[in-house]
């Protein structure tokens, strides 16, 4: 249970679904870990259960939508002088409907928060981690990037877009020390969904994610946990580009 003991981690969307996972399991194995995303209460509760558990947690607010957010809170978590050893960003948010009615808030807020604001993250913390020539930067994205999926096609360019981002990084800085891994998932119940909660799609919506995404399986948080722990517990020595981890289905990707 001590796998990233001595570790510092920031986890950016820890509020709640897959990131709230991953965190409580950074922490679990030994890591220092920093909880990030807008709702402070949410933070405070997991960083409580952290707590109870004997580990060690942080909260922060942010939003990937200011720069001036995302700058503050790597201040924030340098502010101890330990190194950051790594990055996970599983912030996102979605509106699933067609393209030609939505409106221009939800889909200029998809390429702010999940692209623009992953982007943001990941130049802060290069600061961190490129003068020291280490550090882990992990970003999840979606199978939806890699097939596109209709009613998803603003999310799905932003997945498919930060998987590009991060094969241009590791073109440039793949000597430096610093890694990048795409952890890209399927369905994983059990989280809000990028608002998927709030927002359900409607009968179109849900027959085009079917028809592309195939069977109503899902997995659960503790799946993609178990990746995004293989990742974190890979040596400096290894570089892991990507992980693609979905439910069963019968999906040529
Ligand atoms: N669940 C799935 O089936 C699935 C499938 C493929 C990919 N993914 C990807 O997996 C990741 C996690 O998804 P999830 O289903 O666990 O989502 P979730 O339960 O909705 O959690 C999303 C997290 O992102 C945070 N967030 C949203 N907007 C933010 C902002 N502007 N600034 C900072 N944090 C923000 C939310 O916190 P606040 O609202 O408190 O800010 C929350 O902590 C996402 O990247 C998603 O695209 C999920």
């Amino acid at each position: 249970m001590d796998l990233l003991a001595g570790r510092k981690v920031l986890v950016i969307g820890a509020s709640a679904g897959i990131g709230a996972g991953i965190a409580q399991r950074v922490a679990a194995e030994g890591a220092s870990v920093h909880l990030a995303a807008r709702r402070t209460d949410r933070l405070e509760q997991q960083v409580a259960a952290i707590r109870t558990a004997g580990g060690e947690a942080t909260a922060h607010a942010c939003d990937l939508e200011s720069g001036d957010s995302v700058a503050a809170l790597f201040e924030a978590v340098a502010r101890d002088g330990a190194p950051l050893d790594a990055l996970i960003n599983a912030a996102a948010v979605l509106w699933c409907e067609p393209f030609a009615t939505q409106s221009e808030h939800a889909w200029r807020t998809m390429l702010a928060i999940n692209l623009a604001g992953a982007i943001c993250a990941t130049q802060h913390a290069l600061a961190h981690m490129l003068p020291r020539g280490s550090g882990h930067i992990v970003h999840v994205t979606s199978t939806a990037g890699a097939l596109a999926i209709p009613y998803l096609s603003v999310y799905s360019t932003t997945k498919a877009a930060l998987a590009h981002f991060l094969t241009a990084m590791r073109g440039e800085y793949g000597r430096s020390g610093v890694r990048f891994t795409e952890l890209q998932i399927g369905n994983t119940g059990g989280t809000e969904g990028g608002g998927v909660v709030e927002r359900p799609p409607g009968e179109e919506g849900i027959r085009s994610i079917m028809r592309w995404t195939g069977a109503p399986s899902m997995m659960e948080i503790d799946d993609v946990v178990g990746a995004a722990m293989y990742a974190l517990s890979t040596p400096p020595h290894v570089r892991l580009d990507r992980i693609v981890i979905r439910e069963v289905a019968e999906i040529p990707t």
